[in-house]
């Protein structure tokens, strides 16, 4: 099976490895990619904005299966004009795109599929922004209802603060506030059937003990040793399969990831977000972690052939820590030398912002590379991935240094 993977991240970086660890892709191919894909993936120059020069690629190459990897391709409709040109696409539609690129919309399905989720209000108007803000209270929480690349949600206590952003967006959703741990848990889905992941955590802030401003991901573990047993069942019977039928029963079926964004309240779980492709940095822990062959079961889902798929898993734990450039996430620094990349068993890093200036890697984006360990447990994983990321050289980068840390202490206390 021949394979092009759209999209340059840390995520993108695991699923090639995934996908080429699986005997059936025979050629992979990754548009426009990053130096730790092209070891293992022909790589193609083209931007991800570019519907066309992705469809004619996919046509000149005549691949049997195209992933794509980030959500503004989805978004932007390339999945309609890659299945339109009779391609096999792992990624929704954009009609079905848009439970990650309006969260109004998300609500309304949501709505119609009797999904658990935050009581919400869309507003256009100050009048409305004012009366919403007023009738949850404090803690506000005030969404874009558009894409806005990680910054779109402000949570404050601050009322003109959450005011000021509200009116800062087009159409905004204001909702009730929820507290408990947050999972992402994702579902695969020909658009009939759907195959729930093992969940995995992200740590959203850019600093320990979650302080300072959000970020894309910081890093993430999985499996959740804390969680309740049955989270994957009951997480599938009440988000990811009717979410699921709603989007077939509306004629626009979800044919790809689908990321739930869970918060596991006092009231039950509840949906927070969804977006429409894998998480990064948590595909980087489920990726590894992941026994299925990866090729087959993506081709499967794009040829609505999931029927008789279940998903197995390495008993193994991965946890994973992203390396960022000084200043990530408002201003990072970019053209710095990357060096002392370690080579340690157990341990994969993924290249994320990183590019080639002819000496050697340099930092090209916030986020730079993401460092996973596998263990036997979350402290041997971690240990490794802090082994690993420790060694690496890049001036002014950081980390965060307590990511899956309370888990591997509570594992060890059960
Ligand atoms: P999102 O961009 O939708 O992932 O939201 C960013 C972060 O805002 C989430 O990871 C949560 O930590 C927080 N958040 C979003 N919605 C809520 C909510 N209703 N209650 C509490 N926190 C929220
Ligand atoms: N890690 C969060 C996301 O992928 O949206």
């Amino acid at each position: 099976m021949k394979i092009l993977l759209v999209g340059s991240g840390g995520r993108e970086h695991a699923l090639a490895l995934g996908l080429q660890a699986d005997p059936s892709c025979t050629e992979l191919h990754c548009a426009p990619g990053n130096p730790g894909i092209a070891e293992i993936a022909t790589l193609h120059p083209i931007a991800i904005t570019d519907n066309s020069a992705i469809v004619e690629l996919a046509k000149k190459l005549s691949v049997d299966l195209v992933v794509i990897g980030p959500e503004v391709p989805l978004v932007n409709g390339v999945a309609d004009e890659l299945r339109a040109a009779g391609l096999a696409v792992f990624g929704p539609s954009k009609a079905a795109a848009q439970l990650e690129g309006s969260k109004n919309f998300a609500k309304g399905v949501m709505r119609d599929a009797g999904v658990p989720t935050a009581r919400s209000f869309t507003c256009e108007t100050q009048v409305e922004i004012e009366n919403a803000l007023d009738a949850f209270g404090a803690p506000y929480v005030v969404k874009d209802d558009g894409l806005a690349a990680g910054k779109g949600v402000v949570v404050t206590d601050d009322r003109a603060k959450a005011l000021e952003h509200a009116l800062a967006c087009k159409r905004v959703v204001i909702e009730e506030f929820l507290n408990g741990p947050e999972i992402s848990l994702f579902g695969i889905s020909d658009g009939r059937n759907v195959l729930p992941m093992q969940p995995a955590q992200d740590f959203k802030r850019a600093y320990d003990r979650d302080e300072g401003p959000n970020t894309g991901g910081m890093g993430a573990y999985s499996p959740l040793p804390w969680a309740p047993d049955d989270i994957m069942e009951e997480t599938y019977e009440k988000v990811l399969a009717p979410v699921i039928a709603e989007m077939a029963a509306r004629g626009t079926p979800f044919v790809g990831l689908l990321y739930a964004g869970l918060a596991l309240t006092d009231h039950g779980l509840r949906v927070i977000e969804f977006n429409a492709r894998f998480g990064d940095p948590e595909t980087q822990v489920l990726i590894p972690r992941l026994a299925t062959p990866l090729a087959q079961l993506l081709y499967k889902a794009a040829t609505d052939s999931l029927d008789d798929v279940a998903l197995s898993w390495r008993d193994e734990s991965a946890v994973t820590v992203v390396l960022a450039a000084q200043g990530y996430p408002e201003s990072p620094k970019t053209k710095g030398a990357i060096t002392n990349i370690p080579a340690i068993s157990k341990t994969q890093v993924f290249h994320a912002g990183t590019s080639l200036n002819g000496v050697g890697l340099i930092s090209s984006g916030g986020r730079v590379l993401t460092v996973t360990g596998l263990g036997s447990d979350l402290t041997e994983a971690r240990d490794r991935a802090y082994l690993a990321i420790s060694q690496i050289e890049l001036e002014g980068s950081f980390y965060r240094s307590d990511i899956a840390f309370n888990a591997s202490v509570a594992e060890k206390g059960n």
